[in-house]
């Protein structure tokens, strides 16, 4: 079954640049790329489920086996260009509505994907130096199916009313060949990430450790992929952290 869906994933993509591994169950596909030894440009591990999926700033993701996207890009490639986590969320914002375009999609600052104002998807980059590369390892996580986990929060959601199950495979070799494709081509990234921020000019509450920091508007993002935030203190820049936005989350 996985060796099927390997196959139809690989399909058109550049064998000699991309590596897919599949996994029934995995502890989280970002640890195995942080054990894992590249062989090609581009390792690709998919899962269908996590045991310990995690999230950004220490939050664990919740990840069973429901058809769920739970993958990780790895690569030692120069991506400077561009901040790799804000590529990703624009690259799965894109890849959803090469399949569906009539879905809504947004994006919550730094790398939330939200539909009807409910987060969809989200990115966990981390680096790591090997032998003086610097190993990206970009974590993708796609709810396709929350419908029967327990204790969800509020603002989860997920695409079930769209019948992507059978095209899992698809969205998953949009994704890989859409990313690829954004550092090859230098794409600028910059105006579409914009776009499709849902907040720009709103109220946001910045938050550190899940306290309270201070209120501001949101007004840009940087090349760097920070924020520029409007405080009572006048503009600042965030380069991490939590944002909340009035009647979101
Ligand atoms: C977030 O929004 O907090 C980021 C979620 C990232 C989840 C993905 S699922 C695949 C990869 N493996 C993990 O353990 N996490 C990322």
């Amino acid at each position: 079954m996985n060796k099927l869906v390997k196959e139809k994933i690989l399909e058109n993509l550049p064998e000699n640049r991309v590596n897919i591994t599949i996994y029934d169950e995995i502890d989280s596909t970002n640890d195995e790329a942080k054990r894992m030894h590249l062989d090609k440009e581009f390792e690709v591990l998919v899962a269908n489920k996590q045991t310990n999926g995690r999230g950004r700033q220490g939050k664990k993701w919740s990840s069973p086996d429901s058809g769920n996207i739970y993958m990780t890009i790895c690569t030692e490639n120069d991506l400077s260009f561009a901040p790799a986590s804000l590529i990703a969320g624009l690259v799965c914002i894109n890849s959803i509505s090469q399949l569906n375009d009539f879905i809504e999609l947004g994006l919550k600052w730094p790398n939330d994907i939200l539909m009807e104002n409910k987060k969809i998807g989200g990115i966990l980059v981390e680096k790591e130096l090997i032998n003086e590369n610097i190993k990206t390892i970009v974590g993708i996580g796609i709810n396709l199916n929350i419908k029967d986990i327990k204790d969800k929060e509020y603002w989860w959601g997920d695409l079930s009313n769209y019948n992507f199950k059978k095209d899992r495979h698809k969205l998953i070799k949009l994704i890989i060949q859409n990313f690829i494709k954004f550092y090859d081509e230098k794409i600028n990234w910059i105006d579409a990430w914009r776009l499709k921020c849902i907040h720009v000019d709103k109220e946001i509450e910045i938050y550190e450790n899940n306290v309270l920091q201070k209120k501001a508007i949101f007004k840009d993002i940087n090349l760097e992929g920070n924020a520029i935030i409007d405080t009572s203190k006048g503009i600042e820049i965030l380069q991490s952290g939590q944002i909340n936005i009035k009647g979101i989350y």
